[in-house]
């Protein structure tokens, strides 16, 4: 099989490279290493980079036409980011998915497209199934800006599939993480795991009674290649993620404990981090039934297996 992978210099698609290449498929990668970096690909042999953007549609064109399939990650990604350049965001995301949607229709090219657990919003269920309602904030305020383009990446992705019959399946990430994820842009784990390793303050937003639950990018990618081989799944939506929460403060006692650190736990005002009115979900886990029932995915790595995994990743990152 060839695949083009869009984003596959960023931490989720530099492994799934790896894992596409291990079962022996011809691998391109398209990425404009925004927030990816070439690093996480420069040992992958037979791979081919193009450093470009998904925006530039003759690119786009040129790639999709010589590949059998597409897996779309290419995104701007972090909360970080999505505050501080919300016009990027939001023209990336929605402007990259339709070129992509656009071309791979065009050569009837199977898609793959990395949506969000951001699209079910601020709603007040703990558990997500693919059709629960979503409940977004204000668009005064930036944050949601991701969120929504996400939802029209959807939109548009399964008005493809309805109109055109183009193939495509969605699949709705939560919190995934591993080796390579930077804490740079917001993501939770890196940005503790750092802080832990240099003996700083572990900052914890809020209250630290949130949850979230983590999944290990090693179950993740199987499972986004094991989506793509099913031929039968076209126009569906999949959650994929860890279903085991945690709150935020049990996740800094951990990572200060498996790093074996000297840091303090301390609170910080969302406000602070994020500026005046940033709204967070409590709490927010998937419902797997359905991909349970589509690929068997059952999530097998422990949180803290993961934290370790990261640890070992970032010690050497810091050569520590
Ligand atoms: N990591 C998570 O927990 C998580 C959760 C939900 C959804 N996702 C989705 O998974 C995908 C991958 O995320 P990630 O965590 O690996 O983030 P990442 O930032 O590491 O990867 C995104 C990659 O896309 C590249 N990119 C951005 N805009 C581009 C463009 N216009 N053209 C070409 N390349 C571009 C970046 O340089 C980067 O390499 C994204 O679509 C993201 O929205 C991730």
């Amino acid at each position: 099989m060839r695949a083009l992978v869009t984003g596959g210099a960023g931490f989720i698609g530099s492994h799934l490279c790896e894992a596409l290449l291990e079962r022996g498929d011809a691998v391109w990668v398209l990425d404009d290493l925004s927030t990816g970096r070439f690093e996480n690909i420069e040992h992958l042999d037979g791979l081919t980079c193009v450093i470009d953007s998904t925006l530039n549609q003759e690119i786009v064109r040129d790639l999709v036409r010589d590949v059998d399939v597409v897996y779309h990650l290419a995104a701007t990604v972090g909360v970080r980011l999505v505050v501080d350049q919300p016009t990027k965001t939001i023209v990336n995301n929605i402007r990259g998915t339709e070129t992509v949607l656009e071309e791979t229709c065009r050569y009837r090219r199977r898609l793959l497209i990395t949506s969000s657990s951001e699209v079910y919003g601020k709603g007040v269920q703990e558990v997500f199934h693919e059709d629960s309602d979503r409940i977004m904030g204000s668009t005064s305020l930036t944050r949601w800006g991701y969120a929504a383009s996400k939802a029209v990446d959807e939109f548009l992705a399964l008005a493809y599939w309805h109109e055109k019959r183009h193939p495509v399946v969605i699949v709705r990430l939560f919190n995934t993480v591993g080796p390579r994820q930077t804490g740079r842009y917001g993501m939770v784990v890196p940005r503790f795991v750092r802080q832990a390793l240099r003996n700083e303050p572990v900052t914890v937003y809020g209250d630290g009674r949130q949850t979230r639950c983590f999944a290990y990018v090693g179950d993740v990618v199987p499972a986004l290649i094991a989506l793509m081989d099913r031929r039968d799944i076209n126009g569906q939506v999949f959650n994929i993620g860890s279903s085991q929460p945690v709150t935020m403060q049990e996740l800094a006692a951990r990572v200060i404990q498996r790093t074996g650190s000297r840091s303090p736990l301390v609170h910080v005002p969302y406000e602070q981090a994020y500026g005046p009115g940033y709204e967070d979900m409590r709490h927010r886990a998937p419902c797997l039934e359905r991909i349970k029932n589509a690929i068997g995915y059952e999530p097998a790595a422990s949180l803290d297996e993961i934290l370790d995994t990261v640890i070992a990743d970032m010690k050497n990152r810091l050569a520590i």
